[in-house]
């Protein structure tokens, strides 16, 4: 198992009705009032990144939302070591408008803002927003082209790129961003041509929450192919935590949310998210097995099972650490008062266990 001790990130909620498509109360809000407590909170607490969301419009909850780049910039001048992973959707965002945008963010906060390209998956928000919706495959060589601008961008004066979406002709970005040699850049998917793309060209892969078994196979596969690419790559996974002091009560707190789940708001996102992963050619990704329940979080997150006492949660964390896994992505019901439980009674426990197996002697 790695050496490296695992790393937290929490969904930034900038996007009202927090992570869940259910009518249970959540002490949770997207204001940046309680974003900026929230992300506070986190860094004190052993979180070191922090992921915000990008959408333009959603008819299945999620009613209000804050543009990602504006929100971390001001999440990250709130912040002293936090860093901010922001979402951009290839599309609406030209490579040079995002690179020149982050770039300045980089200037102004010391280096600690990262980017999260995502691919699409809403066809209506894209309708809405007059952008021309790219099949799935597609979607994908539109992205890779978009972090393969980024980079040049970020990293070369005079920098050329001939592609079939993007065109660059010795182009200089000045200044740079302050972080060398680049931001780090995330992607979020897991069909296999999100799968390809991430083991050519992207620092870290994320997927929706899965068993260990189906967060393993992705990682076994992305790694082999990153390997054949001569490329590596880092593995974040979603979970959707409920922390209790006891089981009973963190299985309690899950019923609740699938008990009060609005059904009309869940299947109108389920019929969406058909544009992902089952809309790839091998039909396979995101959301292609989810079930009622598994949609009523938005990525899957009860599938990891971090749900119980904080002792069982941190040994399901290092199991998946075993598997491959560098970063685990957390959402919550109430998240300061969660985030906080969870920097202090389950991060501990994980880093015990990581130094146990790290020395089978002194364990
Ligand atoms: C952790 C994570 C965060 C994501 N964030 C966003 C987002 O903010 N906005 C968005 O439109 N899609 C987001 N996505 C969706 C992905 O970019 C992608 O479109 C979707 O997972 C379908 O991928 P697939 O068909 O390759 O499995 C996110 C996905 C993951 C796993």
């Amino acid at each position: 198992m790695s050496h490296t001790p695992i790393k937290f990130a929490y969904w930034v909620p900038n996007v009202s009705g927090g992570l869940l498509i259910s009518k249970i109360e959540q002490r949770t809000r997207w204001d940046i009032d309680y974003n900026r407590k929230l992300a506070q909170i986190a860094e004190q607490n052993g979180f070191e990144y922090a992921l915000s969301q990008i959408r333009f419009t959603a008819g299945y909850g999620a009613e209000y939302q804050h543009e990602p780049l504006a929100f971390t910039h001001a999440l990250l001048a709130a912040t002293e070591k936090l860093r901010i992973i922001a979402a951009i959707l290839p599309g609406p965002w030209h490579p040079v408008v995002a690179a020149k945008q982050i770039a300045t963010i980089d200037q102004l906060t010391g280096g600690r803002i990262a980017v999260n390209i995502v691919s699409g998956w809403f066809k209506s928000e894209f309708t809405a927003i007059g952008e021309p919706w790219l099949e799935h495959d597609e979607r994908y060589r539109r992205s890779e082209e978009f972090i393969r601008a980024l980079k040049g961008i970020w990293t070369q004066d005079d920098f050329s790129f001939l592609g079939d979406f993007y065109r660059f002709h010795n182009y200089t970005l000045k200044p740079k961003p302050l972080q060398q040699p680049r931001p780090e850049i995330f992607q979020g998917g897991s069909s296999r041509a999100a799968r390809d793309m991430a083991s050519r060209v992207s620092d870290w892969y994320f997927t929706n929450g899965n068993t260990l078994e189906g967060i393993k196979a992705q990682v076994d596969d992305i790694r082999a192919k990153a390997e054949g690419e001569g490329h590596a790559v880092k593995i974040g996974v979603n979970a959707f935590v409920i922390a209790r002091d006891t089981e009973a009560e963190a299985r309690a707190v899950l019923d609740e949310i699938i008990d009060k789940a609005d059904p009309d708001a869940v299947n109108a996102f389920g019929r969406e998210v058909r544009q992902a992963g089952k809309a790839s050619p091998e039909g396979e990704g995101n959301w292609a097995k989810s079930t009622f329940e598994d949609l009523v979080q938005y990525n899957d997150g009860f599938k990891t099972n971090l749900i119980g006492t904080p002792e069982q949660i941190a040994e399901r964390i290092v199991a998946l650490k075993a598997a491959g896994v560098d970063l685990v992505l957390t959402g919550f019901l109430h998240f300061q008062e969660e985030v906080e439980y969870f920097g202090q009674r389950v991060i501990p426990l994980v880093r015990a266990l990581e130094s146990q197996h790290a020395d089978p002697v002194a364990a």
